[in-house]
């Protein structure tokens, strides 16, 4: 279950209820298909229309997939990756024994890529490359290093170990999974890449993790009938949306997504993306930072207690830790931990945060607005992630800005193709 609080916050739910009416207007118009880039609203009703049969092939493909590899390489950038990576990381963490799933073609750095090639020389993997473009540089280079090296490693059957996504009709992508006869998955067209986690482009790999995409499906579908809430005051994803606009009407410049855990990183990334790319633009929006706490409280932590004030944090709490590592009692408490030798190592970070928010808000007047998750599952992981979709749309449409184009990444592609053509 997800709720959330303004506890430490001195902006509250009546300072931002001001906004409902806009908001309404908002929801009216992106209901009608009459807003901002509405060919690119796919995403909303996906988890509740995806055909029964991409979601059968998909789990039969998975299952084929960790037959054959024990490595599965996901080949992307941006929305093509970051939602897949998010949601494995959040629900299974570093060490998972289903699979272990990595990641190309979100760089063009050569000592990475070289390693990650080398390690894949002694490992059986698969690829899933994933490009709605079918033409980022990124992923096309690595997608062909990869090709050569499952060619090099297992002849003509080089071919049953690729699953591409990717546009229906359109692009290089799709024109070589014709060509070469690979199995593939449709992105569909009237979805953009940072929208795409509920469509295969994540449902794949996060199925082949090991994690439940039904129930991942599922949360997404709850969040859907929650985001539909008329009442504000019961709307988790319009307060958020009108919370962040009412904070960038007061000078708020950046917004600091703030987690406890480091298995929470690659859903901060994800988090930045959607808000960075959606609503950056005109000269407008928040900048979406993050920090990773308690990690950051001892780098970070000092500015945000004490530096330059035009951010506000937006963090999550997990409520319901596990409570399975303890401080053992020791005879001679050298280390003066006995203390804390009754307490769960989520409960001294659920006691890190508390004291983070208390020294945050009370002294160093950060305003907090917090999203509290009893467990950490794909159920919650899939109705968080939705939630903040929908926000996002709001929040953008708020700005007046169209929450689903990113006109400013082709900028440097094309500086750089300038430069790579000479
Ligand atoms: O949100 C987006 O649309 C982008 O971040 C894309 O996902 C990213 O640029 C990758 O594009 P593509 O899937 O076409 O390779």
């Amino acid at each position: 279950m997800i709720k959330i609080n303004y506890d430490y916050s001195k902006t509250k739910m009546k300072d931002i209820l001001k906004h409902n009416e806009k908001i309404k207007e908002i929801v009216k118009n992106f209901n009608e298909g009459n807003c901002q880039g509405s060919d690119y609203i796919g995403w909303y009703k996906f988890p509740n229309s995806i055909d029964k049969n991409i979601i059968e092939n998909i789990k039969k493909d998975a299952e084929e997939i960790k037959k054959m590899a024990d490595v599965l390489v996901v080949c992307g950038i941006g929305g093509s990756y970051l939602g897949s990576r998010a949601v494995i990381e959040a629900v299974k963490g570093f060490y998972n024994k289903n699979m272990e799933v990595i990641y190309l073609g979100n760089t063009f750095d050569e000592r990475y890529t070289e390693d990650t090639l080398n390690y894949l020389k002694e490992k059986n993997f698969c690829v899933n490359v994933i490009s709605k473009s079918g033409t980022t540089l990124e992923t096309a280079i690595a997608f062909r290093l990869l090709k050569r090296l499952l060619q090099d490693k297992y002849g003509d059957d080089y071919r049953k170990r690729i699953y591409v996504t990717t546009d229906e009709k359109d692009g290089c992508l799709r024109e070589m999974a014709d060509i070469e006869q690979y199995k593939s998955y449709i992105i569909p067209k009237d979805i953009g890449g940072r929208y795409s986690v509920f469509t295969p482009v994540g449902l794949l790999p996060i199925c082949v993790a090991g994690i439940d995409i039904d129930n991942f499906l599922n949360g997404a579908k709850e969040a859907y009938k929650d985001v539909k809430n008329e009442n504000f005051e019961e709307n988790i994803a319009q307060q958020y949306a009108s919370y962040r606009y009412e904070q960038y009407m007061n000078n708020e410049n950046i917004e600091i997504f703030v987690t406890y855990s480091p298995y929470f990183n690659m859903l901060a990334e994800w988090w930045k993306q959607l808000f960075g790319e959606s609503e950056g633009k005109d000269g407008k929006a928040l900048f979406p930072a993050s920090a990773n706490f308690s990690t950051d409280l001892h780098s970070l932590g000092q500015y945000i207690q004490q530096g330059k004030k035009d951010f506000f944090i937006t963090q999550i709490k997990v409520t319901n830790e596990k409570e399975k590592v303890f401080i053992e009692k020791d005879k001679q408490d050298i280390d003066n931990l006995n203390y804390l030798s009754e307490l769960s190592l989520g409960q001294i970070n659920l006691s890190a945060q508390e004291g983070a928010n208390k020294a945050h808000y009370q002294i160093g007047k950060v305003d907090n607005f917090t999203f509290e998750i009893d467990l950490i599952n794909e159920f919650n992981i899939g109705y968080i992630l939705f939630t903040f979709m929908y926000s996002c749309m709001i929040s953008a449409n708020l700005l007046e800005v169209n929450p689903f184009n990113q006109q400013g990444v082709e900028f440097y592609k094309k500086e750089m193709r300038k430069i790579l053509v000479k």
